[in-house]
């Protein structure tokens, strides 16, 4: 069971371990920084080749124990060696950031199905193959966890030429209600975040020019959102401040979806 414990509502992570996946850049380096600042020892998953040097960065600003692993989430056997590289140098799991993202625009009629599918296997697939595995570690653990994926202001409204980032984004959100509720009796909380438009690599491909500006003036706050707006959001699920919120999409999106 999820269960109660008095917060300070100090959001602390001291002596926690944590694995941030797709960590290796945008809101993921973002969250890796807050995690470490909060005192939990944190763990760079990604693809990219620069896992290493982003965590020896977070070791050296913060002073806790960090770890760079190289995981591919469409790979089972990467993602099963990764974790247990994780356990054998944390000792254990206790949160998980799950954001690893692909985004390739194209209008529904042409978008070729192996585009639909390499959003699903990375966005939705990957993300549960790595929420699956760190939740049967956390099963072993019989301490709790929590768990926190990064979905998108698409999972509430349609966005031209989206359509296969929208099918995997809001995938995610139907895993994360489902394993919410089966993972509630082990303490296991299960979350997402939703963002609007944020800066970052992945902002700049899906957001250029008069799209740009026409999203801007769209969205109440009138700007897009900075990594560590997300990432303090992921932090807030990421704490025992959280413990009775699981389930949820939490959107952070300068009022967008307001309507
Ligand atoms: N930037 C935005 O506007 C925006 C808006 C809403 C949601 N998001 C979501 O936020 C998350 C983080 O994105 P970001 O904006 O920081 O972009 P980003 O491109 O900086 O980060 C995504 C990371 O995922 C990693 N990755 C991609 N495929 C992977 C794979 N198969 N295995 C392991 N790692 C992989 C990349 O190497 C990269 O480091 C994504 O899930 C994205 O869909 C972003």
């Amino acid at each position: 069971m999820i269960q109660y414990q008095k917060v300070a509502g100090d959001f602390d992570l001291t002596g926690q371990a944590a694995i941030v996946v797709g960590g290796a850049g945008g809101i993921g380096e973002a969250t890796a920084r807050m995690y470490a600042k909060k005192g939990a020892k944190v763990a760079i998953a990604d693809m990219k080749d620069t896992v290493d040097e982003v965590a020896a960065s977070i070791a050296e600003d913060y002073g806790v124990e960090t770890l760079g692993v190289r995981c591919d989430v469409t790979d089972q056997r990467s993602v099963d060696a990764m974790v247990s590289d994780v356990v054998e140098a944390f000792g254990e799991i206790n949160v998980l950031a799950a954001m690893p993202g692909y985004v390739h625009l194209d209008p529904a009629a042409s978008i070729d199905i192996s585009t639909v599918e390499k959003h699903i296997n990375v966005n939705a697939v990957g993300v549960f193959r790595v929420c699956q595995a760190v939740a049967n570690q956390m099963i072993a653990q019989g301490k709790g966890g929590k768990i926190v994926c990064v979905t998108s202001q698409a999972d509430f409204i349609a966005i031209n030429e989206h359509v296969g980032y929208t099918m995997s984004k809001a995938a995610v959100v139907g895993m994360i209600k489902v394993c919410a509720l089966e993972w509630a009796e082990f303490g296991i909380n299960v979350n997402g975040v939703a963002p609007t438009v944020v800066n970052t690599y992945m902002g700049e491909k899906a957001w250029q020019g008069e799209v740009k500006e026409n999203m801007i003036r769209a969205i109440p706050a009138h700007r897009f959102a900075e990594t560590d707006e997300i990432a303090a959001a992921v932090l807030f699920l990421s704490c025992a401040e959280a413990n009775m919120i699981t389930g949820e999409d939490l959107v952070v999106d300068g009022g967008f979806t307001i309507y």
